[in-house]
């Protein structure tokens, strides 16, 4: 069977080692696998949930492009495109947001994190961000989404509308989307504390490892990175309260490919002074070409603009259409059980 592949990531600051690790890497080893049929995009619609920088959200636009283009995603396989240049998206979002539970979305974790205590200030747009997510998905039957572990919940939820659409319309339409989240860097965590997520949008950048880091820089995040006195772990059971060495053992194990066995018996019992630059030469053998890349590709964004033009023409073409035939209509207003 062939699989349909859909992820996307925000416009929101500089992509991170953890957009990388936990997705990033994991669409383009996805899009060369098989005859798989893959579509990214960049959820500017999204990004636009909370307060953003108007001028920077085009130019963020294409540098999350560049990004895909520069870590491997090809355009001549797969399809790039932005959010709000297909409207489909934000008119399924309103059948799906019919649907879903104001009770479910209250405990989306992504949600009360990013609300904060005054829920009462709190967007609409925040607070329905997971249904404009499971449009996304579900306007193209993706079969597989790869994310990170962040998303889970919010991949529950779109398999939930699925469902729940198909009962009250008494129609196999939707398919179930599965969450792919594979690899060793699902869930990368921030270089200063090992029990936080690294994020683009935390405040201290010393947190993350942004993919427009140059070595030095990559270099001077991993020295200073939080450890503790310990000497590096020789196996599984040295973890034990120690996230800071179990996250940048990780991150070294995703990066090159080695298993944390190799990675115990190669580096347990040495000093992180020892470790980190190893890990530190790791990272930056592995990002440098796609932060170059990257770069060399900002030089030319109307050469990006018209790939994510056309990446567009062509979810449009075949995706709003859906949406707008009479046949639609007829199912979600006329044929439905319970309208
Ligand atoms: P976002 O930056 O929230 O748009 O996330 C885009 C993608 O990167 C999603 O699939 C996330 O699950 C993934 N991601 C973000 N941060 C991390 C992290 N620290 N570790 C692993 N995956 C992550
Ligand atoms: N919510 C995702 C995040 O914060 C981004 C996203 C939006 C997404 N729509 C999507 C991911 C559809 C996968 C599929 O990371």
């Amino acid at each position: 069977m062939t699989k349909r592949i859909f992820s996307g990531m925000q416009p929101t600051n500089q992509l991170q080692l953890g957009n990388y690790l936990g997705a990033l890497k994991n669409w383009v080893s996805l899009q060369n696998e098989g005859d798989n049929e893959c579509i990214f995009c960049v959820v500017d619609l999204h990004a636009i949930t909370k307060t953003y920088d108007k001028e920077g959200l085009t130019q963020a636009t294409r540098e999350v492009a560049a990004a895909y283009i520069a870590a491997g995603i090809d355009t001549d396989k797969s399809t790039l495109f932005a959010q709000s240049s297909v409207p489909g998206h934000s008119q399924l979002m309103w059948l799906l947001a019919t649907m879903a539970q104001m009770g479910k979305l209250s405990r989306m974790t992504q949600f009360k994190d990013k609300a904060g205590k005054n829920t009462e200030k709190a967007g609409l747009g925040l607070y329905s961000y997971p249904v404009l997510m499971a449009a996304d998905i579900l306007l193209y039957n993706a079969t597989h989404v790869p994310v990170g572990e962040d998303q889970k919940q919010h991949l529950e939820l779109a398999r939930d509308l699925a469902a729940t659409f198909n009962t009250r319309y008494d129609i196999e339409h939707f398919i179930q989307p599965e969450p792919y989240i594979m690899g060793a860097g699902t869930r990368v965590m921030s270089l200063r504390d090992g029990t936080q997520k690294m994020s683009k949008s935390a405040e201290s950048d010393m947190t993350r490892i942004n993919l427009t880091d140059d070595a030095d820089t990559i270099a001077k995040k991993i020295k200073k990175a939080k450890t503790d006195a310990e000497p590096v772990p020789s196996s599984e059971g040295d973890f034990e309260n120690r996230p800071e060495a179990k996250n940048l053992m990780t991150i070294y194990s995703a990066l090159s490919g080695e298993d944390m066995n190799a990675l115990f018996s190669q580096f347990g019992g040495k000093t992180f002074g020892e470790f980190k630059p190893a890990l530190a030469d790791v990272a930056v053998s592995h990002l440098e070409p796609i932060t170059t890349r990257m770069n060399q590709l900002m030089e030319d964004p109307q050469e990006i603009d018209k790939i994510l033009i056309k990446g567009g023409e062509k979810c449009n073409a075949t995706r709003t259409t859906i949406l707008t035939k009479k046949q639609w209509i007829l199912w979600v207003f006329g044929k439905g059980k319970t309208c």
